[in-house]
């Protein structure tokens, strides 16, 4: 991180028609191989036009000696002594195909790149199937945290540096094709830092301070309300959610004005930023409590996406309002029982205040829509519900219904695989208060995500298409590293926001 460069510093990558001419001893090349590709079930190189039938010989001999298949996510290291690189990685494609799915072979990219050990130079062959998929799960699955370690435990390389992505033709579209992905996963990996910043170190006014920064690094117009702002102006949730902690509350706008004329659309992005989720009064169980250092995980995303927006030079504005605010438990804090007043003037009766996220968000989203925008799309880690309902891997996406289907169906292109959700009217009845407007939580336990999304419709502003994209689980990986998602903040859904703006961009 440096302040003219404040993201993420991914690897260079350089698009190549040949591999190198000299040796390099300290390059591994990572090659896709299918299984059953021949009739005796062994595992055979996907052909291209890069390794002679010498190396293919090699590599194939070897894995067969080895016992590789070739399934999927299988990782074989081998050594072929024609190629110039120090030694070969096989990853396993599974059964052969006509078309491979994108995200299939961005996984297979991140699973290798998870085998690196230490190796900072790789050229792949995986480009020449799908290149932006070979070198956005290349730098995904690469992608390592650790500026919290001492000398003691810290990795002594400095993990993947230099990626060639190996494709026949590198005059055409290659070279943007590249730099997109690379800027794709930037963003993503951007997001995932400042998840992984712990609380300790990323509480609001850092964050907003950390935003701002990336933000005028991209060029956006950057606004930061402190917490004396915050009051004064009526933001309610974000104050009453705010008050309990030592370190006050923040909220921070971003825009990238893309807008080449009148008919250019206008999309607001909105992130729940709460950089430590006690729960508050009604405090969480201590078991698991610290997961919720990705309780910013919305917030990160909006402004990873943002950026890039503005990186990729999207002919559309977007205007990004983050609510940043830490939910402690303490003297000062607000009390379940307690009516606070949204931005806007919606009162609300505070029943539980580890409903927090939707306290925030709606004092964002009613700001947001001062703005009159065509879109809005909000992401949060909202409701443990997310997780009940769909896993630990499905963001669920609810709105209007048009919008929403066309949110998921993108994220399902992209891989993060949001699914779409309802809003059953009758639902509101349930958050109705006998002192105000609302309350923030119902009295039952069903439907505990489409409650909350419930809560947020009332305060978007009509006649806008939106979408609230739940991430809950999705945002943070506490299990075991798959494809090309590490332990940790994942980015999610940082990809399906940009490919739903760049979708708007071309289309309306
Ligand atoms: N940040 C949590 C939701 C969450 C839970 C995110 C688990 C990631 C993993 C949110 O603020 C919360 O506490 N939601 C409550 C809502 C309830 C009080 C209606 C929940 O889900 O239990
Ligand atoms: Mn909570
Ligand atoms: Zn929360």
């Amino acid at each position: 991180m440096s302040p003219a460069n404040p993201g993420y510093q991914a690897p260079a990558v350089t698009v190549s028609s040949s591999l190198p001419k000299r040796k390099a001893d300290k390059t591994v090349l990572i090659v896709p191989v299918v299984s059953g590709g021949d009739d005796d079930g062994r595992a055979t190189v996907v052909a291209n036009p890069f390794l002679d039938a010498e190396a293919v010989g090699e590599i194939e001999v070897a894995l067969e000696s080895l016992g590789a298949k070739g399934g999927p996510d299988q990782v074989t290291r081998v050594v072929a002594p024609s190629l110039p690189v120090g030694s070969v990685i096989a990853i396993g494609l599974g059964k052969p195909r006509e078309d491979w799915p994108s995200d299939l072979i961005r996984r297979a990219a991140g699973v290798a790149a998870r085998s690196l050990n230490g190796t900072e130079a790789a050229i792949t062959t995986l480009s020449d199937i799908d290149l932006e998929a070979a070198v956005e799960g290349l730098i995904l699955g690469a992608y390592r945290f650790s500026d919290f370690r001492s000398d003691k435990t810290a990795p002594k390389d400095k993990g993947l540096r230099d990626i060639t992505a190996l494709v026949a033709d590198t005059k055409g579209k290659a070279k943007a094709q590249a730099q997109r992905a690379t800027n794709i996963a930037t963003a993503v990996a951007t997001a995932r830092d400042l998840v992984n910043t712990p609380p300790s170190h990323l509480f609001p006014d850092e964050f907003a301070k950390r935003a701002k920064a990336l933000g005028e690094a991209a060029g956006l117009d950057v606004e930061v309300l402190d917490d004396k702002t915050l009051a004064k102006e009526g933001y309610g949730g974000v104050v009453g959610v705010g008050k309990g902690s030592s370190r006050p509350p923040r909220l921070v706008r971003l825009a990238h004005r893309g807008a080449k004329n009148k008919k250019s659309k206008k999309v607001a992005l909105v992130g729940k930023g709460i950089t430590f989720d006690t729960g508050g009064i009604s405090i969480k169980p201590a078991a698991n409590m610290h997961h919720m250092t990705s309780d910013m995980g919305g917030a990160a995303a909006v402004i990873a996406t943002v950026v890039l927006a503005a990186k990729q030079k999207l002919p559309i504005d977007v205007i990004a309002t983050v609510p940043m605010a830490e939910n402690m438990p303490s003297a000062t804090a607000q009390r379940p029982g307690d009516v606070l007043t949204q931005y806007g003037g919606i009162t609300v009766e505070v029943l539980n205040t580890d409903a927090e996220g939707r306290l925030i968000l709606a004092d964002a989203i009613v700001r947001a829509c001062e703005d009159d925008p065509d879109y809005l799309i909000e992401t949060s880690t909202l409701t443990g519900a997310q997780t009940v309902a769909l896993g630990a891997r499905t963001p669920g996406v609810m709105g209007s219904d048009e919008f929403r289907d066309r949110v998921a169906a993108l994220s399902q292109e992209v891989g993060e695989n949001a699914w779409p959700m309802p809003l059953p009217d009758e639902l509101k009845d349930d958050l109705k208060s006998t002192v105000a407007d609302l309350a923030n939580v119902s009295g039952s336990r069903y439907a505990g995500m489409l409650v909350a999304g419930t809560y947020l419709r009332e305060f978007v502003a009509d006649g806008i298409a939106w979408a609230h994209i739940d991430v809950a689980a999705p945002a943070y990986n506490s299990g075991g590293p798959w494809g090309y998602t590490g332990k940790g903040g994942t980015g999610v859904p940082t990809r399906t926001m940009f490919a739903v703006l760049e979708d708007i961009a071309q289309k309306g």
